[in-house]
C-alpha cells in the first residue's frame, strides 16, 4: 500500500504512511532470513557446547525412538498456557496400538501468576478428579505418570528438572531454580494420589517422539502456539557439555533446543519499535526474543500496538471509542488469525471482531487491519522457518519430516503456506521441486508422546 495507491483510495495520507513504515520495518528479504538462519544455526552448536549459551540446547535424557513394542497403561499430565489435559494412555500389545481416555481442566488465570503451592495444589487436585471419574484403579502399585511441563528445565535426569526460567506469561512465585518433580512429587504424596512421575516431558520432545512413532520420516518435533520451539536428536558425540555422561558413543538423545531465547543478545534479528514494547510489557523482559517475534502469546499484542499506535499518531478509528483496545494483551492470537484469514470482500469477519472492542470501522480502516495481520503473521512465518532451516543445516539434515503442533499452526493455513514457501526460499530448492523438509501436523505429543517417554524411561532402568 502506498499513498494514493487507488485500491485504498479513501486511506488517509497520515494512515498510508505509518502503515507504509510498519509494513517496511516488518518486512524479512532473503539474505536477511539466511543471516538469521546461518547465526541461528551456530548458536545452536553453541548451547551444546555449554550450560550459559543463549540457546539453551536442554538434554531430556530420552535416549532413542520408541520401537513399536511399547505398552502399558500410563498417566499424562500436560499444564498447557491455558488448560490442564490429564489422560490416561493404554499402549496395548499390538504395534503403535493406544486407548486415550482424557479431560480437559481450564487453568485459573490467578493460578498462572501465584504461588507455587496454588500451581501444583491445583494440577493435584485436577488428576484427582481424572482419577475419581474415570475410576482408574488405586492399586498397590502406583500408575506411571509423565508430567508435559512446557518450559526451560535443567535435567540431570529425566525424573528431575529445574526450572531455569518461566516463559510465556507464566509467572509463579517459587519454582524458578527448583526441581518441579520433586515440588509436584510432594503435593501428590501429600495427597495420597496412585502415581509416580516417571518423566518430565517437553511438548517438542513429546511432539517428536509420537510424530516419529507414526511417521518415521519425522526428524524434528515442533510447536507453534502460545510459545515456538523445537527438539530434536542428537549424537552424544556432538554434545561437549556432557560428555562425562557415560552413554555410550553413537546414542541418541533428544535435545530440547527452547530456541525461543534465540537473538536475545540482539545481533540478527529485525526488531522494530513494536518488538520493543511488546517485550517491556513482559512478565521477563530481555528473554525470549525470537519467541517473542513469532509465538501466539505474543503476536496479537503487536497487532493491538500497531492499532493503537495508529489511532495515536495518525487518527485511525477516531469516530470510535478505543477504551477496549487500549487493554494489554486484548488481542490474541486467534484473532489475528481471524483477521488475516477473512476472505470476504468486504471484510465482514473483520468488522464483526472490531465491534467487540466497540469499534464501528470504515472501509479503509478494516483494509488496514487486513494488511497489519498479515504483515505480522507473514513475518512469524518467516521468522518461524529459520528456527527449522537452522536444525537441518545444523544437522545436515536434506530431506525429513517435521512434526508440528499448536493451534497456531493447525488452524492457520495461511501461515502453513507462508512457513513452507519460506523454508524452500532459505533452502534455496529449485523451482517446481517438491519440498524436502515437510512441516506435518502432528498433535499426540503430550498424550501419546508422552506415555511412549514414560515407557522409554521405563525400559531403560
Ligand atoms: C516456550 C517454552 C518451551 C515450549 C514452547 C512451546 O518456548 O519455553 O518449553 O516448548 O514454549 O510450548
Amino acid at each position: 500500500m502506498t499513498v494514493g495507491d487507488e485500491s485504498y483510495g479513501n486511506v488517509p495520507p497520515a494512515v498510508a504512511v505509518e502503515v507504509e513504515m510498519i509494513k517496511n520495518s516488518f518486512s524479512v528479504d532473503k539474505d536477511t532470513l539466511r543471516k538469521i538462519t546461518g547465526h541461528f544455526a551456530s548458536q545452536l552448536e553453541k548451547g551444546l557446547a555449554s550450560y550459559d549459551s543463549e540457546i539453551p540446547m536442554n538434554v531430556t535424557w530420552v535416549t532413542g525412538y520408541p520401537n513399536g513394542k511399547e505398552s502399558g497403561s500410563y498417566i499424562t499430565v500436560d499444564m498447557g498456557g491455558t488448560n490442564l489435559r490429564v489422560c490416561q494412555v493404554v499402549l496395548t500389545e499390538e504395534p503403535g496400538g493406544h486407548n486415550v481416555a482424557q479431560e480437559k481442566f481450564k487453568l485459573p488465570d490467578n493460578v498462572r501468576g501465584g504461588s507455587a503451592d496454588e500451581l501444583w495444589g491445583f494440577i493435584a487436585d485436577s488428576l484427582d478428579a481424572f482419577l475419581r471419574k474415570y475410576t482408574v484403579k488405586r492399586q498397590s502399585e502406583k500408575l506411571p505418570m509423565a508430567f508435559t511441563f512446557s518450559y526451560p528445565v535443567t535435567q540431570n535426569n529425566i525424573r528431575h528438572g529445574i526450572l531455569q526460567r518461566w516463559t510465556k506469561g507464566f509467572d509463579v512465585s517459587g519454582v524458578e531454580g527448583y526441581d518441579v518433580i520433586e515440588q509436584l512429587e510432594q503435593v501428590l504424596q501429600r495427597k495420597n494420589l496412585p502415581v509416580t512421575i516417571v518423566a518430565l516431558v517437553n511438548d517438542t520432545t513429546g511432539t517428536l517422539i509420537a510424530g516419529a512413532y507414526k511417521d518415521p520420516e519425522i526428524k524434528i518435533g515442533c510447536i507453534f502456539s502460545t510459545g515456538c520451539n523445537a527438539a530434536y536428536m542428537e549424537d552424544v558425540d556432538s554434545i561437549p557439555k556432557i560428555s562425562k555422561s557415560g552413554l555410550r558413543p553413537g546414542t541418541e538423545i533428544a535435545i530440547n533446543t527452547e530456541y525461543g531465547a534465540f537473538d536475545n543478545s540482539h545481533h540478527v534479528l529485525p526488531r522494530t519499535q513494536f518488538d520493543h514494547t511488546v517485550d517491556k510489557e513482559s512478565t521477563r523482559p530481555g528473554q525470549q526474543t525470537y519467541e517473542k517475534m513469532v509465538a501466539g502469546h505474543y503476536v496479537g499484542e503487536l497487532m493491538r500496538l500497531m492499532l493503537v499506535h495508529l489511532h495515536k499518531r495518525a487518527g485511525m478509528f477516531s469516530q470510535s471509542d478505543c477504551s477496549k483496545l487500549n487493554c494489554n494483551n486484548a488481542f490474541d492470537s486467534k484473532i489475528l488469525a481471524a483477521i488475516d484469514e477473512d476472505n470476504t470482500e468486504s471484510h465482514t469477519g473483520i468488522r464483526d471482531i472490531l465491534k467487540r472492542f466497540n469499534i464501528d470501522p470504515t472501509p479503509y480502516e478494516l483494509e488496514v487491519c487486513a494488511i497489519l495481520a498479515e504483515t505480522i503473521c507473514t513475518r512469524a512465518a518467516r521468522l518461524y522457518a529459520c528456527g527449522i532451516a537452522a536444525i537441518c543445516q545444523k544437522k545436515r539434515i536434506q530431506r525429513c519430516h517435521v512434526g508440528v503442533d499448536g493451534s497456531m499452526f493447525s488452524n492457520y493455513s495461511k501461515f502453513r503456506k507462508r512457513a513452507a514457501a519460506t523454508l524452500r526460499e532459505i533452502l534455496n530448492w529449485p523451482d517446481g521441486s517438491e519440498d524436502q523438509i515437510l512441516l506435518c501436523p502432528a498433535e499426540d505429543g503430550s498424550s501419546i508422546g508422552a506415555a511412549l517417554i514414560a515407557a522409554l524411561s521405563l525400559r531403560s532402568d
